[in-house]
């Protein structure tokens, strides 16, 4: 996998640092964020794209705030600006009101950010550079660390687009965005899943592929018989659901996404926008006449209202699992579509896109059992709600990663969006996000159990 496939093992077998590889792939992050930013128009990068959200200026500190604050330390590098180190420390994701009040004077000028920005990335790049063998003893350490700020980078280059996605069209820098094949249409329907094993998580050891806290430890859960749709529901489906009052009808929706929908006056997807009766697109750079075979993006709160209207409901994590891994045998894959490496055929994911595709588009991409685009082309909300795996530890330098939000009240999501980096592909890979929360690039497809369907650990 592509995080995993760059690191080597040392002569005790443990991850070992190497600094080409690793100082090359974050390169190649950095210009992912940097490429990102430059499509901000400058007079804009003091805006609040999503009001739960920080400014602009914000992320372009974090991110390389993220990187000293655990990488200097772990060097014992001293501080260039303590004050800045804290203030870009920690994004934010209130849930529940506790909107952020700052004004844009609270911040920096943008040349005093970036020149912080470039003297950390000068200090570090000398540093790790420096590095090279000397950290092939530590026990993984420096490697693990490596990992972190690579992944962390590459989730902010998907969660800033997010955000930038919100960003007035006329605040951003447009992008040509890569044509798309036509697909052979496809009519939705069910697949059946025959009961078998999912396999959840990652193993732990010392000489493994990297993984977050949350997707440890390894585990198999057994998953009864069930139908699944062979694709996600697309926007012209979801039309259906709002053109037939599915936003009005109390009993579709559970007491809490209710009162969301009530009071924030939720009536459609927050991407669509209705304008003389006609429903357009927000695309990452335009405005577009509904297209009716992309996905739809929604909240999760939206997408188990919708499963309820059509009489189905949302996967469980093991039965998302299943379907997309599964085969008719005891094997398991490692991607949908087998043991190869992603690459652009088997799906619209690792930045190929600014935008979806239709729900029927690479299918190279599908599953054993047939279902298409599980990887890539937004991700998909599942019903699990987002909790430790048994055998779960909180990473010592980042122990709120995962744990902050084993709160309840937030959903795992699976798959991959267009703006999903390849390392995020792996199997044991898991998104979460609260279910009222509607900017994110998540769809989602429906199952329908065979009788009585919990699943159980084996
Ligand atoms: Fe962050």
């Amino acid at each position: 996998m592509g995080t995993t496939a760059a690191t080597t093992r040392s002569v005790s077998g443990q991850r070992a640092w190497r600094s080409p590889d690793h100082l090359q792939r974050l390169a190649q992050a950095r210009a992912r964020t940097d490429e990102l930013f430059g499509i901000v128009r400058p007079e804009a990068m003091y805006d609040r794209p999503i009001r739960e959200r920080h400014r602009i200026i914000f992320y372009i500190g974090h991110l390389e705030a993220f990187d000293w604050n655990l990488l200097g330390r772990h060097f014992g590098l001293p501080a260039f600006d303590a004050a800045y180190d804290e203030l870009f420390a920690f994004g934010i994701d209130p849930v529940g009101g506790g909107l952020p009040a700052d004004v844009a004077e609270d911040w920096p000028a943008r040349v005093q950010v970036e020149a912080y920005c470039r003297r950390l990335r000068d200090a570090l790049d000398d540093r790790l550079a420096a590095s090279l063998g000397a950290a092939a003893g530590d026990g993984g350490e420096t490697a693990r660390l490596v990992e972190v700020a690579i992944e962390h980078r590459l989730m902010h280059a998907e969660t800033l687009a997010y955000m930038l996605h919100q960003l007035a069209i006329d605040r951003k820098i447009p992008q040509q965005d890569a044509p798309l094949r036509a697909p052979a249409p496809a009519a939705p329907r069910m697949l059946q899943i025959p009961a078998g094993v999912a396999t959840l998580g990652l193993r732990r050891s010392e000489d493994g592929p990297f993984g977050w806290d949350n997707e440890f430890e390894e585990h198999r859960v057994a998953v009864p018989e069930f139908q699944i749709d062979a694709y996600k529901v697309s926007n012209g489906d979801f039309l259906d659901f709002v053109s037939g009052g599915g936003y009005e009808q109390r009993a579709l929706w559970k007491d809490a996404d209710w009162n969301w929908v009530q009071s924030s006056g939720t009536s459609r997807p927050a991407f669509w926008i209705e304008r003389d009766g006609q429903i357009f697109l927000r695309t990452m750079f335009d405005e577009i006449p509904l297209p009716m075979d992309w996905p739809v993006y929604v909240s999760q709160a939206e997408a188990a209202a919708y499963a309820r209207w059509v009489g189905k409901e949302l996967p469980s994590e093991a039965e998302w699992h299943r379907a997309a891994y599964g085969t008719a045998g005891e094997a398991e894959r490692a991607f949908p579509w087998g043991d190869q490496a992603p690459d652009a055929n088997r799906g619209n994911f690792d930045f190929l896109r600014w935008d979806p595709a239709p729900v029927t588009a690479f299918a190279a991409g599908a599953s054993a059992f047939g279902a298409g685009g599980m990887l890539g082309n937004g991700w998909e909300w599942t019903r699990t709600i987002f909790a430790p795996f048994p055998g779960f530890e909180p990473f010592a330098f980042y122990p709120g990663y995962s744990a902050n939000f084993f709160d309840g009240q937030h959903f795992v999501m699976k798959g991959a969006s267009a703006r999903t980096a390849a390392c995020f592909l792996r199997r044991s890979f898991r998104n979460w996000f609260q279910p009222h929360y509607p900017f994110v690039y998540a769809g989602f497809r429906c199952v329908q159990p065979e009788a009585d369907s919990d699943c159980s650990v084996k």
